[in-house]
């Protein structure tokens, strides 16, 4: 079976991007990462993706005068390479309607929470502030609406006694490095159906639409 051919369009560090690296290394995978495409030249993940023979692009947004300049470049780009789904790790530029639009079903992003609580940023200092006891991190298809959108897959992290900020994040990290790959392969699989804007993973059991990775013991 044809893999399906992935962007992944990061900002930063990369360290998802690398989860996903790491996951299309294994030829049984259903899914290969055709190209990265990074908003700042300086992006940690551009040398992942060089270092895994990954072609990738830079798409500066600060060299377009509108939005919508800019989400017209990355949209010809993941059209030229032929991609067919994006898969949006660390991207810190907000799409534009039309772009979510366009590529509707076919463009997801990992939150560091359990969505819907605390969309936006900051997520691990409020949810510390709220004094929650479990958080996590969802992967869900985008929608123009910010952080919102079908859920593929959610994992939960436990807040610790004496979590700080950092601590805290580093575990959500570990779990997203296990979410995003995770519901890639669903997708990839063609186990993944919207229904009435929630999402059924096939061969579940029929018990829950989503994955719990680490549910409380
Ligand atoms: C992750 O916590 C992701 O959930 C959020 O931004 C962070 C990106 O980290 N959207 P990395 O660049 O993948 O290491």
């Amino acid at each position: 079976m044809a893999r399906l051919s992935v962007a992944v369009l990061i900002s930063g560090r990369g360290s998802n991007l690398q989860a996903l690296i790491d996951a299309c290394f294994d030829p049984a995978f259903p899914a290969e990462i055709r190209l990265v495409i990074s908003n700042r030249p300086g992006a940690a993940g551009l040398a992942r993706a060089a270092r895994a023979g990954i072609p990738s692009r830079v798409i500066d947004h600060t060299s377009f005068p509108s939005r919508d300049g800019f989400d017209d470049a990355v949209d010809q780009a993941l059209v030229e390479a032929e991609i067919g789904l994006v898969c949006l790790a660390g991207f810190m530029r907000v799409l534009g309607d039309a772009f979510v639009t366009k590529w509707r079903d076919r463009l997801i992003n990992i939150h560091p929470s359990l969505l819907p609580a605390f969309k936006g940023l900051k997520t691990h200092e409020r949810a510390l502030a709220a004094g929650v006891r479990f958080t996590g991190c969802t992967v869900h298809f985008v929608r123009p609406a910010m952080d919102d959108g079908p859920i593929i897959v959610q994992a939960v992290v436990p807040v610790l006694p004496g979590d700080d900020e950092a601590r805290l994040a580093e575990r959500v990290l570990a779990a997203e490095h296990q979410a995003y790959p995770l519901a890639l392969g669903f997708i990839a699989r063609g186990r993944v159906k919207i229904v009435a804007e929630r999402v059924e993973i096939s061969g579940l059991g029929g018990q829950h639409p989503h994955a719990v990775l680490n549910p409380p013991d």
